[in-house]
């Protein structure tokens, strides 16, 4: 299994670092299966997953759940958890309590938090207290309401200027990578190129250290609409639809359970039974 190092190394070796989204024991194993170098159990559980309409809903009780079942499926992968809205807003101690939480009682072994400037102090005592981080700037669905809407971010230069100075800030306060999500390709080039610890990015183009993207994005499974910087390299929602379809055609027409399904008693069996 990789290690934080591990990855600063293959920024090094220009060698890019793959990172999936996973919420669950199935997609851990196939991430897994698939020699992802990283698993991050993101947030967006809570839109692809528990169907809400934002990630602001989802607890520290939804992410230590299902990153617990991520864990069972993947026990040879490095794991990231989102710490969910408000859980790395208050004082730094309710941070370092929430974070040792989720690692603790999980076995991930890092955190994410969305933010600049206003988390560093954050990042700094969680990496100070031994628990790696990973940073996530631009497109921040936790601040969505702030934002006005999912927009790419920076593309203006006062807007870029500032995504450059919070990424350097990221890196000083001590985040092992860094996400960056929906900004120009040009700016995510020029953050990566400018930090020493690895981009992962997400409709920031090909110019980062590393790409992540959302398991159900990638599979088109659950998901009807997925944004430009979405590749779907298959979809499943077509065959798991006619899969259920038939189910529910052949139980309703008596054609399932055939006999090859069905288990059965011996004749002397019947007899005792009978009489
Ligand atoms: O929650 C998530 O899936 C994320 C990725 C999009 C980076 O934060
Ligand atoms: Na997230």
């Amino acid at each position: 299994m990789k290690q934080t190092t591990d990855f600063l190394k293959m920024k090094e070796n220009k060698s890019k670092i793959v990172m999936v989204t996973a919420y669950d024991y199935p997609a851990a194993k196939q991430a897994e299966q698939a020699g992802v170098d990283m698993i991050l159990v993101g947030d967006s559980l809570g839109m692809v997953v528990l169907g809400y309409d934002s990630t602001v809903p989802v607890t520290m009780g939804d992410m230590i759940h299902h990153a617990k079942a991520v864990k069972r499926g993947a026990v040879n992968t490095f794991i990231v958890v989102d710490m969910p809205f408000m859980s790395y807003h208050l004082s730094v101690r309710d941070t370092l309590i929430n974070a040792a939480k989720i690692i603790q009682e999980t076995g991930a072994h890092a955190v994410k938090v969305e933010g600049g400037d206003e988390v560093i102090d954050h990042i700094r005592a969680l990496v100070k207290a031994g628990i790696p981080v990973v940073g996530h700037l631009g497109l921040t669905p936790q601040s969505v309401a702030v934002l006005g809407g999912y927009k790419v971010q920076g593309k203006n230069a006062d807007s870029a200027k500032k995504l450059i100075q919070d990424a350097k800030k990221c890196q000083e306060a001590g985040a092992f990578a860094l996400v960056l999500e929906c900004v120009p390709k040009q700016l995510a080039y020029e953050i990566s190129n400018l930090l020493s610890i690895p981009t992962i990015g997400i409709g920031a183009g090909v110019g980062t250290d590393g790409q992540v993207l959302v398991y159900h994005d990638i599979l088109t499974y659950g998901v009807d609409r997925v944004p430009k910087f979405v590749k779907q390299y298959t979809d499943v929602n077509d065959q798991m639809a006619r899969a259920l379809d038939t189910y529910v055609y052949e139980v309703r027409n008596g054609e399932f359970p055939e006999d090859k399904h069905s288990f059965t008693m011996k004749e002397e069996e019947l007899q005792v039974l009978y009489g």
